[in-house]
C-alpha cells in the first residue's frame, strides 16, 4: 500500500519547502490510526510520564519505560517514521547515551530525541558515527522545567534568542538530523531556518519550520485543563477519531495550522 516514510523523505521536505505531520504515539492501536490517517511521523515523547502516567513533569520517566513504549509502537511496523525521545538523565554520559540510543534503536526507533543545546554536541557526533539518527529538541525542553521555573516560552530576549540560534546552527552544522523547536517566537524561529538544513519541526513555533507536532490527547482535546496556546482541538469538527488525525495532516501540509492565534510573537 504506502512505501514507508523514512528519513531521506523527510529531508526532501526541508529542501522543497514543503512540510510533513508528526504526533505523538504511545501504543500499537494509535501508532497504526495516525500512520494510517496519513502522519508522517511518530514520536514516541517523554510526555507519556504526563499524559499516560499522571505525573507533573516528564523527569519520572524512565528509560525501561521508554523502550516498552517504543516497542508497543514499532511493533504495528506502521508506515510513519518513528522517533523514540531519551529520558531524563539517559544521555547525561557519552556510555548512557550509547547504552539508551542502543536500547531504543533495538525496540525499533528509527531516530532518538535529546533535549539541550550545544552541550549535546558530542552525544550528537557520536549516535552519528555508530549510525543513530537524531533530533535535537531546543527551546522549552520540559526536563529542564526546573532550572526554567516553569513551562515558559523561551528566546524572549535578546541573548536567549542568540544562544537558541548559536545553538541550533551548531547542531546541524554538528550533523543533528532533525532539530525540534518548542516554545519560542516566531522570530527565532525564522533565524533558525536560515542558518539550518536539516528539516525543523516546530510546536509553539509558528508556521514557518519544515513540520508540526503536537501530543495526540492535545490534538484530540481530551488533556484535561487548559490548553496551551499553541494547541487546537482537532476532534472538535471532525467525525471520529481517524477524522481528526486526517484533518491534522491536512492543516499542516496546507498550512492552516498553526494559526496567528497558536503563535508566540514576542
Ligand atoms: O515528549 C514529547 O511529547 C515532546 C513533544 C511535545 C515535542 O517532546
Amino acid at each position: 500500500m504506502h512505501h514507508h516514510v523514512s528519513l531521506s523523505h523527510l529531508k526532501a521536505h526541508r529542501a522543497a519547502g514543503t512540510r510533513f505531520s508528526m504526533v505523538t504515539a504511545y501504543d500499537a492501536c494509535f501508532a497504526q490510526l495516525s500512520s494510517d490517517a496519513g502522519i508522517d511521523s511518530l514520536l514516541v515523547g517523554d510526555s507519556l510520564g504526563m499524559v499516560l502516567q499522571g505525573h507533573d513533569s516528564t523527569l519520572p520517566v524512565t528509560l525501561e519505560q521508554m523502550v516498552y513504549h517504543t516497542a508497543c509502537v514499532t511493533r504495528t511496523k506502521p508506515r510513519a517514521f518513528v522517533i523514540a525521545d531519551m529520558p531524563f538523565m539517559a544521555a547525561a554520559t557519552l556510555e548512557d547515551t550509547m547504552r539508551s540510543a542502543r536500547l531504543l534503536m533495538q525496540a525499533g526507533a528509527q531516530m532518538i530525541k535529546l533535549e539541550g543545546g550545544a552541550q549535546l554536541l558530542g552525544q550528537v557526533q557520536r549516535l552519528a558515527d555508530q549510525g543513530v539518527p537524531v533530533c535535537c529538541h531546543l527551546g522549552l525542553t520540559p526536563q529542564f522545567v526546573n532550572r526554567f521555573g516553569g513551562y515558559k516560552v523561551q528566546g524572549r530576549t535578546q541573548a536567549i534568542a542568540d544562544q537558541l540560534v548559536a545553538d541550533a546552527q551548531a547542531l546541524d552544522a554538528a550533523g543533528a538530523d532533525m532539530l525540534l523547536l518548542e516554545c519560542v517566537p516566531n522570530h527565532v524561529t525564522a533565524r533558525i531556518m536560515a542558518v539550518t538544513q536539516a528539516p525543523v519541526v516546530g510546536i509553539g513555533a509558528g508556521p514557518e519550520t519544515t513540520a508540526q507536532v503536537l501530543v495526540l490527547h492535545d490534538l484530540l482535546g481530551i488533556t484535561p485543563g487548559k490548553p496551551a496556546r499553541f494547541v487546537q482541538n482537532f476532534l472538535s469538527g471532525s467525525a471520529s477519531i481517524q477524522a481528526a488525525l486526517s484533518a491534522f495532516d491536512q492543516a499542516v501540509k496546507s498550512g492552516a495550522y498553526p494559526a496567528p492565534e497558536h503563535c508566540f510573537v514576542d
